[in-house]
């Protein structure tokens, strides 16, 4: 392990430090002893992974290409410059009609430089040949999970663990199902559980089968988990229909590819964190106090920092809702362990505090469950007020660049979320109506928000959880980067 030339990668000791939450003396000691603890080792593979480069998971070795000369000069450098490797793509075929694209697109890919690796499900190869597709990427295709052949020359969690991205193009209701639930019966759905890496589906397939509610279901399933989307686009399908099904064109997955490939986003080597959920208060060992918040807007505003590049650090109170890919997260239950978990978070250029914190806690919480003494008898209960994360940060001496609050308010709404802005210092207060019984916030795939900044108010349509958190992050890159960015 070349351990100067890691440290370099990472950014110096100071990012190292950081990363692994130890001090400069134990940063001299690995450097001393030549290796890293055996726990940080993911963490280092993953934070190199995210600055695109490539080092084996196990030995941390460099799999990219390490130059020991000065590029400019020429001359020997003490210390090596890793030359990052061009991304890998792993291409997922899976069988439509659209398959015959994949050939194209594995042109394009190649003429953007990356490499691409294909993968064909068994039904794929009812449309086109693995022979066409190893004759384009210049590489094997993959198609059996139980081959000898496939697993000598490269088993399958390796396939999983080289990619830079995963492309599912045309990606079938089928392969969108088996994703959605976790299955794993062959290649393709064994290589897409077994990997974190950022993954990109690209549907294609009959408008009846795209508009049924398990696709879309499935859909929003994978999408809540950070799977991104391109299509699929509407016209003429080839089985003589007309509606949305039909597989988006090749430049256009090109750019999509282009965004989700690690390194590429707008966010890319900024820090956020992220608050969501409720937080639980207890009152005796198994009662306590919550409320109503599902976690589902927070979680997706942490998805959709990640997937801008963001090293993002979600602090959850306790939800039913899967832990979003990418993210670092911190699971909570009290008002008081979220403040020191976000409080643990910081240095961060970005804070978004969309959890539905308890303001009060109950003084002293019993440590047995409370009992009922007659009939009649009920226990009064002392609250104290809980510390106010969003107030806390944004005063903090090492403020982010950009405090995020929520305002969910029953009347009154912008007046309120107005007066909070400026009460808790925050940049921008996103500001719900809650009040509105036809229109549940909590719980629901839907928001409607005001925009609440020091120019003024801008109201935003409504729209689902997922494109609201999109269109934040879209402006927090604006906002950071001076760049308009495509979600
Ligand atoms: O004061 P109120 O609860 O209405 O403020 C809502 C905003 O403040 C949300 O962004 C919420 O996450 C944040 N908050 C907090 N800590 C608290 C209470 C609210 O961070 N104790």
């Amino acid at each position: 392990m070349d351990m100067d030339a890691i440290i370099d990668a990472l950014g110096g000791a100071t990012q190292v430090q950081t990363l692994l939450g130890v001090g400069p003396s134990a940063v001299s000691n690995y450097r001393a002893r030549g290796q890293f603890p055996e726990y940080a080792r993911v963490r280092i593979w993953q934070a190199l992974k995210a600055r695109g480069v490539t080092v084996d998971p196990e030995t941390l070795a460099f799999a990219d290409k390490i130059s020991t000369n000065d590029a400019n000069t020429g001359q020997h450098s003490p210390h090596p410059k890793i030359i990052p490797k061009s991304p890998q793509i792993l291409l997922i075929i899976s069988g439509g009609i659209a398959a015959y694209k994949s050939l194209e697109l594995i042109r394009r890919i190649k003429d953007k430089g990356w490499q691409v690796r294909c993968i064909m499900t068994a039904s794929a190869e009812q449309f086109i040949t693995p022979l066409s597709v190893s004759a384009l990427s210049g590489e094997t295709t993959y198609t059996q999970l139980f081959s000898l052949t496939d697993e000598a020359e490269m088993g399958h969690i390796r396939l999983a663990r080289e990619a830079d991205a995963i492309v599912v193009a045309p990606a079938t209701a089928n392969i969108m199902a088996k994703a959605a639930y976790g299955l794993a019966d062959d290649l393709a759905s064994t290589v897409l559980l077994a990997s974190d890496a950022p993954l990109l589906m690209a549907p294609a397939m009959n408008p009846f089968m795209w508009a049924h509610p398990a696709t879309q279901a499935n859909q929003r399933q994978l999408h809540m988990r950070g799977v991104r989307f391109i299509g699929p686009d509407s016209g003429d399908m080839a089985c003589g229909e007309d509606g949305a099904g039909r597989l988006a064109d090749i430049p256009v997955i090109i750019d999509a590819i282009d965004r989700i490939l690690p390194g590429q986003g707008a966010l890319n080597g900024m820090t956020a964190l992220v608050t969501s959920g409720p937080t639980h208060e207890p009152i005796d060992r198994v009662r306590y106090i919550a409320n109503r918040s599902s976690g589902k807007q927070g979680h997706a505003i942490a998805t959709a920092l990640a997937r801008q590049g963001a090293k993002v650090t979600l602090i959850s109170g306790p939800v039913d809702i899967p832990p979003p890919a990418g993210v670092h997260v911190v699971a909570v239950e009290t008002a008081r362990q979220m403040h020191t978990a976000a409080l643990a978070a910081m240095p961060a250029d970005i804070a978004v505090c969309a959890a539905a914190v308890g303001d009060f806690s109950v003084a002293d919480a019993a440590n047995h469950k409370i009992k009922k003494t007659g009939d009649n008898d009920a226990p009064s209960l002392t609250l104290r007020q809980n510390p106010d994360i969003l107030a806390t940060i944004a005063a903090h001496q090492m403020r982010p660049r950009l405090v995020i609050g929520f305002a969910a308010e029953t009347d009154d709404v912008i007046n309120y979320a107005t007066a909070k802005r400026l009460r808790k210092k925050a940049d921008w207060i996103l500001a719900n109506d809650v009040g509105q019984n036809d229109k549940p916030v909590f719980g629901s795939e839907h928001n409607m928000v005001h925009l609440v900044t020091e120019y003024g108010v801008e109201p935003w349509p409504e729209m689902s959880k997922h494109d609201l958190a999109d269109q934040l992050v879209k402006r927090i890159a604006k906002d950071l980067t001076a760049k308009e960015i495509s979600v």
